[in-house]
Protein backbone atom coordinates (compact mmCIF):
# COMPACT_ATOMS: atom_id res chain seq x y z
CA UNK A 1 0.00 0.00 0.00
CA UNK A 2 1.03 3.83 -0.67
CA UNK A 3 2.09 5.19 2.45
CA UNK A 4 0.61 8.44 1.00
CA UNK A 5 -2.92 9.94 0.65
CA UNK A 6 -2.71 10.40 -3.50
CA UNK A 7 -2.95 14.17 -4.20
CA UNK A 8 -6.32 13.53 -5.87
CA UNK A 9 -7.66 12.13 -2.39
CA UNK A 10 -6.08 15.09 -0.32
CA UNK A 11 -7.72 17.70 -2.33
CA UNK A 12 -10.75 15.99 -2.90
CA UNK A 13 -11.03 14.97 0.85
CA UNK A 14 -10.45 18.79 1.37
CA UNK A 15 -13.45 20.18 -0.70
CA UNK A 16 -16.22 18.08 0.61
CA UNK A 17 -19.25 19.99 1.16
CA UNK A 18 -19.88 20.74 4.31
CA UNK A 19 -23.68 21.44 3.85
CA UNK A 20 -24.13 17.77 2.40
CA UNK A 21 -21.76 16.28 4.48
CA UNK A 22 -23.79 17.87 7.61
CA UNK A 23 -27.39 16.83 6.08
CA UNK A 24 -26.77 13.89 4.77
CA UNK A 25 -23.87 11.93 6.70
CA UNK A 26 -24.88 13.60 10.19
CA UNK A 27 -24.12 9.60 11.32
CA UNK A 28 -20.23 10.11 11.24
CA UNK A 29 -20.32 12.68 13.85
CA UNK A 30 -23.42 11.20 16.13
CA UNK A 31 -21.74 8.04 16.01
CA UNK A 32 -18.25 9.89 17.48
CA UNK A 33 -20.87 10.61 21.15
CA UNK A 34 -19.42 7.29 22.23
CA UNK A 35 -15.88 7.86 21.78
CA UNK A 36 -16.45 11.19 23.87
CA UNK A 37 -18.07 9.36 26.62
CA UNK A 38 -14.52 7.05 26.18
CA UNK A 39 -12.52 10.74 26.16
CA UNK A 40 -14.83 11.49 29.18
CA UNK A 41 -13.68 15.36 28.87
CA UNK A 42 -12.83 17.27 32.54
CA UNK A 43 -13.67 20.96 32.85
CA UNK A 44 -10.20 22.83 32.73
CA UNK A 45 -8.48 19.94 30.48
CA UNK A 46 -7.08 21.21 27.17
CA UNK A 47 -8.38 19.15 24.05
CA UNK A 48 -7.49 18.50 20.66
CA UNK A 49 -9.82 17.65 18.21
CA UNK A 50 -7.88 15.71 15.07
CA UNK A 51 -10.29 16.12 12.06
CA UNK A 52 -12.85 17.98 13.54
CA UNK A 53 -15.04 18.58 10.59
CA UNK A 54 -18.00 20.79 11.33
CA UNK A 55 -17.25 21.04 14.54
CA UNK A 56 -20.40 19.21 16.29
CA UNK A 57 -18.03 16.67 18.27
CA UNK A 58 -15.74 19.57 19.38
CA UNK A 59 -18.79 21.72 20.92
CA UNK A 60 -19.69 18.29 23.12
CA UNK A 61 -16.11 18.10 24.19
CA UNK A 62 -16.84 21.87 24.95
CA UNK A 63 -19.78 21.24 26.71
CA UNK A 64 -18.00 19.42 29.33
CA UNK A 65 -15.88 22.40 30.21
CA UNK A 66 -12.59 21.66 28.38
CA UNK A 67 -11.01 23.59 26.58
CA UNK A 68 -10.80 22.71 23.31
CA UNK A 69 -9.18 23.50 19.09
CA UNK A 70 -10.38 21.64 16.53
CA UNK A 71 -8.66 21.26 13.12
CA UNK A 72 -9.32 19.75 9.60
CA UNK A 73 -7.23 19.81 6.90
CA UNK A 74 -10.23 21.66 4.87
CA UNK A 75 -10.66 25.18 5.43
CA UNK A 76 -14.08 24.70 4.18
CA UNK A 77 -14.95 22.47 6.64
CA UNK A 78 -12.77 24.62 9.52
CA UNK A 79 -15.11 28.02 7.83
CA UNK A 80 -18.60 25.72 8.39
CA UNK A 81 -17.08 24.91 12.27
CA UNK A 82 -16.48 28.64 12.73
CA UNK A 83 -19.74 29.42 11.56
CA UNK A 84 -21.54 27.46 13.90
CA UNK A 85 -19.91 27.57 16.51
CA UNK A 86 -18.01 31.15 16.56
CA UNK A 87 -17.48 31.08 20.24
CA UNK A 88 -14.89 27.62 19.55
CA UNK A 89 -11.66 27.87 18.38
CA UNK A 90 -11.16 26.64 15.16
CA UNK A 91 -7.49 25.95 12.65
CA UNK A 92 -6.97 24.43 9.21
CA UNK A 93 -4.06 21.77 9.91
CA UNK A 94 -3.27 18.54 8.21
CA UNK A 95 -2.99 15.75 10.73
CA UNK A 96 0.89 14.38 9.22
CA UNK A 97 2.37 17.87 10.39
CA UNK A 98 0.82 18.76 13.46
CA UNK A 99 3.07 21.41 15.21
CA UNK A 100 2.29 21.58 18.89
CA UNK A 101 4.26 20.34 22.02
CA UNK A 102 3.17 19.24 24.95
CA UNK A 103 -0.05 21.45 24.90
CA UNK A 104 -3.11 19.16 25.33
CA UNK A 105 -4.24 16.62 28.06
CA UNK A 106 -5.98 14.68 25.12
CA UNK A 107 -5.88 14.25 21.68
CA UNK A 108 -9.31 13.55 20.22
CA UNK A 109 -10.10 11.91 16.70
CA UNK A 110 -13.63 10.57 15.07
CA UNK A 111 -13.75 9.27 11.55
CA UNK A 112 -10.36 11.08 9.90
CA UNK A 113 -7.36 8.58 10.60
CA UNK A 114 -8.47 5.93 8.10
CA UNK A 115 -7.91 9.08 5.35
CA UNK A 116 -4.28 9.28 6.28
CA UNK A 117 -2.06 6.67 4.83
CA UNK A 118 0.86 7.87 7.00
CA UNK A 119 -0.28 6.74 10.18
CA UNK A 120 3.32 7.43 11.93
CA UNK A 121 3.75 10.88 11.39
CA UNK A 122 0.23 11.41 12.83
CA UNK A 123 1.33 9.18 15.67
CA UNK A 124 4.00 10.90 16.29
CA UNK A 125 2.43 14.71 16.16
CA UNK A 126 -0.31 13.26 18.87
CA UNK A 127 2.51 12.38 21.25
CA UNK A 128 4.11 15.56 20.71
CA UNK A 129 0.97 17.63 21.28
CA UNK A 130 0.18 15.31 24.38
CA UNK A 131 1.70 16.28 27.80
CA UNK A 132 2.90 13.90 29.74
CA UNK A 133 0.56 11.47 30.72
CA UNK A 134 -1.67 13.12 28.15
CA UNK A 135 -4.42 10.48 26.07
CA UNK A 136 -5.17 9.52 22.83
CA UNK A 137 -8.86 8.34 22.00
CA UNK A 138 -9.74 7.90 18.32
CA UNK A 139 -11.89 5.91 16.41
CA UNK A 140 -11.96 5.17 12.92
CA UNK A 141 -12.08 2.35 9.75
CA UNK A 142 -10.75 -0.75 10.82
CA UNK A 143 -9.51 -3.49 8.95
CA UNK A 144 -11.77 -5.15 6.72
CA UNK A 145 -13.93 -1.47 6.73
CA UNK A 146 -16.19 -1.01 3.72
CA UNK A 147 -14.88 -4.23 2.23
CA UNK A 148 -17.55 -5.38 -0.09
CA UNK A 149 -18.21 -2.02 -0.82
CA UNK A 150 -14.06 -1.27 -1.89
CA UNK A 151 -14.00 -4.61 -4.04
CA UNK A 152 -17.09 -3.74 -5.92
CA UNK A 153 -15.84 -0.32 -6.53
CA UNK A 154 -12.22 -2.23 -7.57
CA UNK A 155 -13.70 -4.60 -9.73
CA UNK A 156 -16.01 -2.19 -11.87
CA UNK A 157 -13.48 -0.11 -12.68
CA UNK A 158 -11.14 -2.65 -13.82
CA UNK A 159 -14.39 -4.18 -16.01
CA UNK A 160 -14.10 -0.30 -17.65
CA UNK A 161 -10.63 -0.96 -17.85
CA UNK A 162 -10.12 2.73 -16.62
CA UNK A 163 -8.11 1.70 -13.70
CA UNK A 164 -6.11 -1.68 -12.46
CA UNK A 165 -7.89 -3.79 -10.14
CA UNK A 166 -5.73 -2.42 -6.46
CA UNK A 167 -4.61 0.55 -8.22
CA UNK A 168 -6.74 2.78 -6.21
CA UNK A 169 -6.56 2.81 -2.89
CA UNK A 170 -7.16 5.83 -0.92
CA UNK A 171 -7.85 4.48 2.86
CA UNK A 172 -5.35 3.07 5.50
CA UNK A 173 -7.60 0.63 7.71
CA UNK A 174 -5.15 -1.51 9.76
CA UNK A 175 -6.14 -4.22 12.73
CA UNK A 176 -5.61 -4.20 16.06
CA UNK A 177 -1.99 -6.38 15.57
CA UNK A 178 -0.90 -3.27 12.80
CA UNK A 179 -1.69 -0.15 14.79
CA UNK A 180 -1.44 -1.57 18.48
CA UNK A 181 2.42 -1.51 17.77
CA UNK A 182 3.26 1.52 15.74
CA UNK A 183 1.25 3.06 19.13
CA UNK A 184 3.60 1.23 21.39
CA UNK A 185 7.09 2.25 18.67
CA UNK A 186 6.31 5.69 19.26
CA UNK A 187 5.76 5.41 23.25
CA UNK A 188 2.66 4.77 23.99
CA UNK A 189 0.87 2.40 26.08
CA UNK A 190 -2.22 0.71 24.53
CA UNK A 191 -5.08 0.98 27.54
CA UNK A 192 -7.68 0.26 25.63
CA UNK A 193 -8.51 -1.19 21.78
CA UNK A 194 -11.10 -3.06 20.11
CA UNK A 195 -12.79 -3.66 16.58
CA UNK A 196 -16.35 -3.98 15.72
CA UNK A 197 -18.42 -4.29 13.07
CA UNK A 198 -20.70 -1.12 12.56
CA UNK A 199 -23.34 -1.62 9.47
CA UNK A 200 -24.51 1.61 9.11
CA UNK A 201 -27.79 2.73 6.76
CA UNK A 202 -27.14 5.47 4.19
CA UNK A 203 -29.87 8.06 3.27
CA UNK A 204 -31.95 8.27 -0.04
CA UNK A 205 -33.19 5.47 -0.36
CA UNK A 206 -32.14 3.37 -3.78
CA UNK A 207 -29.75 6.50 -4.28
CA UNK A 208 -27.95 5.86 -1.00
CA UNK A 209 -25.35 3.87 -2.38
CA UNK A 210 -24.00 6.39 -5.32
CA UNK A 211 -24.40 9.48 -3.37
CA UNK A 212 -21.58 7.96 -0.51
CA UNK A 213 -19.46 6.84 -3.41
CA UNK A 214 -20.12 10.57 -5.32
CA UNK A 215 -19.14 11.51 -2.09
CA UNK A 216 -16.31 9.63 -0.23
CA UNK A 217 -15.14 8.05 -3.74
CA UNK A 218 -14.23 10.37 -5.35
CA UNK A 219 -10.65 8.82 -6.35
CA UNK A 220 -12.56 5.85 -7.96
CA UNK A 221 -15.32 8.47 -9.76
CA UNK A 222 -12.22 10.66 -10.84
CA UNK A 223 -11.07 7.78 -13.31
CA UNK A 224 -14.20 8.15 -14.87
CA UNK A 225 -15.58 10.13 -17.95
CA UNK A 226 -19.06 11.33 -17.72
CA UNK A 227 -20.06 8.76 -20.14
CA UNK A 228 -19.10 5.73 -18.13
CA UNK A 229 -20.37 7.33 -14.61
CA UNK A 230 -23.83 6.12 -14.77
CA UNK A 231 -23.05 2.27 -16.26
CA UNK A 232 -19.95 2.09 -13.37
CA UNK A 233 -23.01 3.22 -10.48
CA UNK A 234 -25.73 0.87 -11.90
CA UNK A 235 -22.69 -2.28 -11.66
CA UNK A 236 -21.39 -1.16 -8.36
CA UNK A 237 -25.28 -1.09 -6.83
CA UNK A 238 -25.74 -4.80 -8.96
CA UNK A 239 -22.89 -6.26 -7.17
CA UNK A 240 -23.85 -4.62 -3.89
CA UNK A 241 -27.62 -5.24 -3.89
CA UNK A 242 -27.59 -8.82 -2.74
CA UNK A 243 -25.85 -7.87 0.44
CA UNK A 244 -26.15 -4.80 1.61
CA UNK A 245 -29.67 -2.97 0.20
CA UNK A 246 -32.56 -4.07 2.40
CA UNK A 247 -35.96 -2.82 2.87
CA UNK A 248 -35.55 0.07 0.62
CA UNK A 249 -32.01 0.90 2.05
CA UNK A 250 -28.89 0.97 1.51
CA UNK A 251 -26.37 -0.37 4.08
CA UNK A 252 -22.34 0.66 4.35
CA UNK A 253 -20.50 -2.31 6.00
CA UNK A 254 -18.54 -0.60 8.43
CA UNK A 255 -15.80 -1.58 10.87
CA UNK A 256 -14.25 0.43 13.48
CA UNK A 257 -11.12 0.33 15.40
CA UNK A 258 -11.68 2.13 18.90
CA UNK A 259 -8.70 3.23 21.40
CA UNK A 260 -7.26 5.26 23.88
CA UNK A 261 -3.68 5.18 24.54
CA UNK A 262 -1.78 7.54 27.22
CA UNK A 263 1.89 8.80 26.78
C1 LIG B 1 -15.72 5.42 6.93
O1 LIG B 1 -16.28 6.22 7.69
O2 LIG B 1 -15.40 4.30 7.28
C2 LIG B 1 -15.43 5.86 5.56
C3 LIG B 1 -15.82 7.09 5.13
C4 LIG B 1 -15.52 7.48 3.87
C5 LIG B 1 -14.84 6.64 3.03
C6 LIG B 1 -14.45 5.42 3.44
C7 LIG B 1 -14.75 5.01 4.72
Amino acid sequence: MSQRMSEASKERRAAWDPNLYDAKYAFVWKYGADVISLLAPQAGERVLDLGCGTGHLTAQIADSGATVLGTDRSSEMVNAARRKYPHLQFEVADARDLRFQAEFDAVFSNATLHWILEPERVIQGVWNALRPRGRFVAEFGAKGNIRKIQSALDQVVGELGVARQGEINPWYYPSIGEYAPLLEKNGFEVRFVTLFDRPTPLEDGDAGMRNWIAMFGSDYCAKLSPENREPFYRRVEELLRPDLFREGQWWADFRRLRLVACK
